[in-house]
C-alpha cells in the first residue's frame, strides 16, 4: 500500500522529483530526435526534388531549342556575284573597260565580235594587274607578270592565263556579268558558252 504524501520523508520526495526530471528530460531527448529525423528526411527529399526537377528542365530547354532549330531551314546565304553593266553600245570596239575594276574586279573587253570580262587576279600569287593602254598589255605590279588582251600571259612566273567570268545577255539586252562563274583557258572553257557573248 502506497504511503500517504504527509507520511514520505523528504528523501523520498526528492527521489520522486528527481526521477521525474529524468523522466522529462528523455521524453525532451526522444522529441530531439525525432524531429531531427524528419528534418533529415525532408531535406534528402528536397535534394532529390531539385535534382528532379533540373533534370526536367534541362531535357525541356534541350527539345524546344531543337524544336526551334527545326523551324529555321538549313540555307547558306551567299552574296550575290551578279551585276549588270550597261548595253553592248556602252562599250567601243577595242576597249577594254576598267569601270567595274573597283567593284568588282572585273574588266569587260569588246573586241570585233563580241564582249569577254576578266577577272582582275594575277594567277601567280594573287594581286591585281593593271590594264596598259600606251603598251595594249596588263601587268602584274607585284612581280612583273604580263598578260595580252586576251588574258593570255607572256612574261614573268604567272603559270597560266587570266580567268574570265561568265557574261550573258539580260532579255531587256544588257551585259551581264556573274563573278562567281569562271572559265579557265588551260581546261578549255573558253570555248564554253558563257566565257564569251558574240553581239
Ligand atoms: S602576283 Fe602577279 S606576278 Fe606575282
Amino acid at each position: 500500500m502506497a504511503k500517504d504524501k504527509e507520511e514520505l520523508s523528504a528523501e523520498e520526495i526528492a527521489g520522486i522529483h528527481e526521477q521525474r526530471r529524468v523522466e522529462q528530460q528523455q521524453e525532451a531527448d526522444r522529441r530531439t530526435r525525432g524531429k531531427e529525423q524528419m528534418a533529415s528526411v525532408w531535406s534528402r527529399r528536397d535534394f532529390f526534388g531539385r535534382l528532379g526537377w533540373s533534370g526536367f528542365g534541362i531535357v525541356s530547354l534541350a527539345t524546344l531549342l531543337a524544336g526551334m532549330r527545326s523551324s529555321f531551314p538549313r540555307v547558306l546565304f551567299k552574296p550575290d556575284t551578279t551585276f549588270k553593266a550597261g548595253i553592248p553600245d556602252d562599250f567601243g570596239i577595242g576597249e577594254v573597260s576598267e569601270k567595274f575594276k573597283k567593284d568588282f574586279r572585273v574588266w569587260i573587253v569588246r573586241d570585233d565580235k563580241g564582249f569577254y570580262a576578266l577577272y582582275a587576279k594575277c594567277t601567280h600569287l594573287g594581286c591585281t594587274p593593271r590594264w596598259l593602254t600606251a603598251e595594249n598589255k596588263f601587268k602584274c605590279p607585284c612581280h612583273g607578270s604580263g598578260f595580252y588582251r586576251s588574258g593570255v600571259n607572256f612574261e614573268g612566273p604567272a603559270p597560266r592565263p587570266l580567268e574570265r567570268v561568265r557574261i550573258t545577255l539580260t532579255e531587256e539586252g544588257e551585259l551581264l556579268v556573274d563573278v562567281g562563274v569562271k572559265y579557265r583557258s588551260e581546261k578549255g572553257d573558253w570555248s564554253k558558252p558563257g566565257s564569251y557573248l558574240a553581239v
